[in-house]
């Protein structure tokens, strides 16, 4: 499905990123596997190479445009080219707002958007470039689609990373280039301390597999989403576009853009009486849930 094409993982060391690493490859993609992580990101290199796929590791944290830059060079130095850009690297400190510091804030903020803004920039300038369209697969969160407590700075990051997609793929569309958000779930270690889900994680880990009626709630493991992933690199997908969509586990699924669902007016404007009337009124059987909810994933 992806012979001759390259791609560039970022955070591909371990969890989803390893997973869609593995399965670009398999499909035929010549992989740039990246992570902070020297040592892991060799042993996905090691893993694509030992199953004859195409694998080099470029190691770096992806933040600022220098590791993007070198991205997007090891690409084209190594394999001639860059077809995918697949931006899944980034840290968690998971806070409440008032335990969020400067520091966690812009190491989340930094690792994730800042990641996603300098690699998605570098990967669409050499798209351009090529003249032959090209792939970004940005990764969002059920936690930036909705609210999820003690996560500050990360629901931040996710939320902005697919409003930075629905912006990113008007502006492409003339040439080619897709571009998508998945909004994964898969019992890796990010999750493992989320309550009722490490012993999961550790079932996964051992090998065992994921029991399924939590299939079916859309968390599974790491290979799960992978296939997604392998569709949005690949020809097949050339007219899907702006979209946020889920995958995980039995389950994928489309998330809608936000609407507007409840319009008022005022003639010759509004004051703040009339306002308050509007939300004791009219407006008041339209609040919208923001919670999690069951299923999201
Ligand atoms: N696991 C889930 O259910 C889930 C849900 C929603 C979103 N996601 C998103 O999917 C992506 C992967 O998550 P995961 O669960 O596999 O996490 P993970 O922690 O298992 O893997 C993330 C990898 O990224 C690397 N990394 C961290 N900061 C980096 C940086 N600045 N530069 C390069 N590499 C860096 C880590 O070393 C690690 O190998 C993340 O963007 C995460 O937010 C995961």
């Amino acid at each position: 499905m992806l012979d001759g094409r390259v791609a560039v993982v970022t955070g591909s060391g371990r969890g989803l990123g390893r997973s869609y690493a593995r399965a670009l490859a398999a499909a035929g993609a010549s992989v740039v596997v990246n992570d902070i992580d020297a040592d892991v990101a060799e042993e996905t290199v090691a893993s694509i190479v030992g199953a004859g796929g195409a694998a080099v590791a470029e190691v770096g944290a992806v933040g600022g445009a220098e590791v993007a830059d070198a991205l997007v060079e090891r690409a084209v130095g190594e394999f001639g080219r860059l077809d995918v850009m697949v931006t899944n690297a980034g840290a968690l400190r998971d806070r409440t707002l008032r335990n969020t510091t400067d520091e966690d804030f812009d190491l989340v903020v930094g690792s994730h958007l800042r990641g996603t803004f300098t690699c998605g920039r570098a990967a669409a300038a050499r798209f351009r470039e090529q003249g032959e369209g090209g792939r970004l697969i940005l990764v969002g969160s059920p936690a930036g689609q909705r609210a999820s407590f003690g996560q500050t700075a990360y629901s931040a990051s996710k939320g902005a990373i697919v409003a930075m997609m629905r912006t990113w793929a008007v502006e492409h569309a003339k040439i080619g280039v897709t571009v998508n958000a998945i909004v994964p779930t898969a019992l890796t270690r990010m999750v493992a301390t989320i309550p009722g889900l490490g012993e999961l994680v550790e079932k996964v880990d051992r090998g065992e597999p994921v029991p399924a009626d939590v299939r079916r709630r859309g968390l599974g493991t790491p290979d799960d989403v992978a296939p997604m992933i392998v569709y949005l690199a690949s020809a097949a997908s050339a007219e899907v576009t702006g979209q946020a969509i889920a995958a995980g586990g039995d389950r994928i699924a489309l998330w809608t853009h936000p609407e507007q669902v409840a319009e008022q007016f005022h003639e010759g404007g509004w004051t703040p009486e009339a306002v308050a009337e509007a939300f004791a009124g009219p407006l008041k059987g339209e609040l919208r849930e923001y919670l999690p909810a069951r299923g999201d994933g």
